[in-house]
């Protein structure tokens, strides 16, 4: 068994935040801040292991619908994580990139993003996404706008419209497909993250809250990849021959 495999790209759903919280009779909000910390730790271990791109759902197009206070709150943690993480990582030529309709952030925080983006543009390390504002359907909603309005200028005739002209269009089309999908906190679903990307990922799930999140729950998720057959719709057999 091939035990040196390690994935080019991570896709993390980072969840369990207010149920860390509350087993401590803490806010909420405390949980995402706790988070904070395991987002750190999560990317250095990304950068220690030279994976390439490391992609982290903040916030989905979902998670509008939850207490105002809650939405306030972690809008000001990314301001503000933004704001005193982004020189740290440029320093660490760290590229990050963020995903999603950002045009529902307040200026400050659209501006913090640009800026930050800007900074890090040239960075040849690590890829750290972060995926804000985000929705697997709404990704393929707007490569299919993009695409039609190509068919409506002529560029493209819609019979040449397949799944690879769609994956172009879609958030992160230059980057390696998702290798290994990660989701704390025990829930075993996909909460409309990168659906169409995900197709082939190889899914991990643990019991682990994110704020719990730490170099050893890496280890084992990069352990339990490197055990897995990636075989594509092949047989066991086909791979094997392929590969000799
Ligand atoms: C994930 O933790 C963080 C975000 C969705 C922003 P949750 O806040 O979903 O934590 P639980 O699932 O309620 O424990
Ligand atoms: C998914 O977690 C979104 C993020 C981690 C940012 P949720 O906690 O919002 O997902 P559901 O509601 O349990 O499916
Ligand atoms: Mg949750």
């Amino acid at each position: 068994m091939n035990t040196t495999s390690l994935p080019r790209h991570i896709a993390i759903i980072m969840d369990g935040n207010g149920r860390w919280a509350k087993l401590r009779n803490l806010p909420r909000v405390m949980g995402h801040r706790a988070g904070v910390k395991a987002v750190r730790e999560t990317i250095r271990c990304c950068a220690e292991k030279k994976i390439e791109v490391v992609t982290l759902f903040a916030f989905s197009s979902e998670n509008w619908q939850r207490p105002q206070t809650e939405v306030s709150y972690l809008m000001e943690l990314f301001v503000s994580a933004l704001q005193r993480e982004a020189k740290k990582l440029h320093q660490q030529n760290i590229q990050l990139r963020i995903i999603g309709d950002r045009l529902r952030f307040s200026e400050k925080l659209q501006k913090q993003m640009a800026k930050a983006e800007e900074l890090t543009a040239k960075n040849t390390g690590l890829i750290v996404v972060i995926a804000a504002n985000y929705g697997g359907q709404w990704d393929i909603a707007q490569a299919c706008q993009t695409l039609a309005k190509e068919v409506e200028q002529g560029v493209i005739t819609s019979d040449e419209i397949n799944a690879s002209l769609i994956q172009t269009k879609l958030a992160l089309a230059d980057l390696p497909l998702p290798d290994l999908f990660i989701r704390t906190s025990g829930e075993m679903r996909i909460s409309n993250f990168m659906i169409w990307q995900l197709a082939y990922s190889e899914l991990y799930f643990t019991e682990c809250l994110w704020p719990d999140f730490n170099a050893l729950e890496f280890e084992k998720a990069l352990n339990s990849y490197s055990l897995r057959e990636r075989r594509y719709g092949c047989t066991s057999e086909q791979l094997r021959t392929d590969n000799a």
